[in-house]
């Protein structure tokens, strides 16, 4: 008898298999690159715990109080910087001085120790990014961190991967805006004569060594 090794059935049988198999690896492959593409794996719009309910939609929103307030380097440094617990006495060490929600706050003044904010955006130690540059071009804070002055708690308003960061270094003119409209509410549609603005630098903004050193 000489049969041969596979019979036409077997063949069959394997192709199967084999088809299974790379269909069940590529579905793996698949979710796993959507798990890491999706907003839940950039945490965008998830708000961590914070020491105080502080909520940007009463302060930035209703009040009215500017960004650059509380973040007050962020004009002249990489930095934005967040406030110290000095800057919500300005108005809280007699405004709803008594109120629950604010105690965190009070005993932060009282035994000396600064509130420890949980981070909303973090980039790794390995990307280069200065708030400065951005401010002085006008790209408004809303074009990375979303409307924070509709924030109740904040969240990640976008999730700040390479991508993003290159979608505008391509071609940041029409996402520009007046510097006056940087820090106000709604203004990322609202863009201006370029020509009010400094021009963007000639330079590529996307050589890999403008973030990456
Ligand atoms: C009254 C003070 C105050 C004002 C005004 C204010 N913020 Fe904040 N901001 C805070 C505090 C406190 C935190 C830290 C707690 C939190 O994340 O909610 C914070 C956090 C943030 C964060 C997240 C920081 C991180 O960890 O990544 C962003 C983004 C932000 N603010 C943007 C803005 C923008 C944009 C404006 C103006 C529209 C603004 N803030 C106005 C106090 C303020
Ligand atoms: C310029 C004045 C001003 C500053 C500065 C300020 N607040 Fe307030 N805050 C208010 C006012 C006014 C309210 C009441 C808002 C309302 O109920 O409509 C308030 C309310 C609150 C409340 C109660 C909950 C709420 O949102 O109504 C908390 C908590 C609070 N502020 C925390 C902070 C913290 C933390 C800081 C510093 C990072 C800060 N505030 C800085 C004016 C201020
Ligand atoms: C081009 C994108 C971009 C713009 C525009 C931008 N931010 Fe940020 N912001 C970031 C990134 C990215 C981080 C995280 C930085 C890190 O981890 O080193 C951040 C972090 C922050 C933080 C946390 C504290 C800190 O200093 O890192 C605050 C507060 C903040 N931004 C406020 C603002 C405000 C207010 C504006 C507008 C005046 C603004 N940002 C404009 C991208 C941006
Ligand atoms: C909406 C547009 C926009 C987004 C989003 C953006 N940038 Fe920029 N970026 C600019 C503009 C405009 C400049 C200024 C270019 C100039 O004139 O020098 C700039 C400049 C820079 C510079 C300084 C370049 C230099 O050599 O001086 C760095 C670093 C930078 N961006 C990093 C980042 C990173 C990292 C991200 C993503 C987290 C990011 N940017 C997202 C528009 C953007
Ligand atoms: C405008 C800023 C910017 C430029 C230009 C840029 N990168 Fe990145 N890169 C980033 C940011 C932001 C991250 C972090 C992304 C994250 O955490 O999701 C990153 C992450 C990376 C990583 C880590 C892998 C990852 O997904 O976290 C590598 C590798 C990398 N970049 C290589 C490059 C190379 C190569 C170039 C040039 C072709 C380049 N980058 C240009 C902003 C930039």
């Amino acid at each position: 008898m000489n049969r041969p090794l596979f019979t036409a059935r077997t063949t069959h049988g394997v192709r199967i298999a084999i088809l299974g198999c790379v269909l069940t690896v590529g579905a793996a492959a698949f979710t796993v690159f959507e798990y890491y593409r999706s907003p839940y794996w950039n945490r965008v719009g998830l708000a961590p715990d914070q020491p105080v309910l502080f909520s940007h939609r009463h302060h930035a929103g209703e009040l009215r109080i500017d960004c650059r307030f509380c973040h007050s380097t962020v004009e002249s440094s990489a930095r934005a910087g967040l406030p110290s617990t000095q800057t919500c006495l300005v108005c809280h060490s007699q405004l709803f001085r008594d109120a629950p929600l604010l105690q965190p706050v009070i005993r932060s003044a009282e035994e000396n120790v600064p509130l420890s904010w949980s981070r909303v955006n973090t980039l790794p130690d390995h990307v280069h990014f200065d708030h400065s540059i951005h401010v002085a071009k006008g790209v408004a804070c809303a074009s990375c961190h979303g409307e924070v002055s509709d924030m109740a708690l904040t969240a990640k308003g976008h999730a700040l991967t390479m991508r993003e960061c290159l979608d505008c270094h391509r071609d940041p003119e029409p996402r520009r805006v007046a510097h006056a409209q940087v820090f106000s509410r709604r203004t990322t549609s609202a863009t201006v004569s370029c020509a009010i603005l400094e021009p963007v630098h000639a330079r590529p903004l996307t050589n890999c060594s403008t973030c990456h050193h």
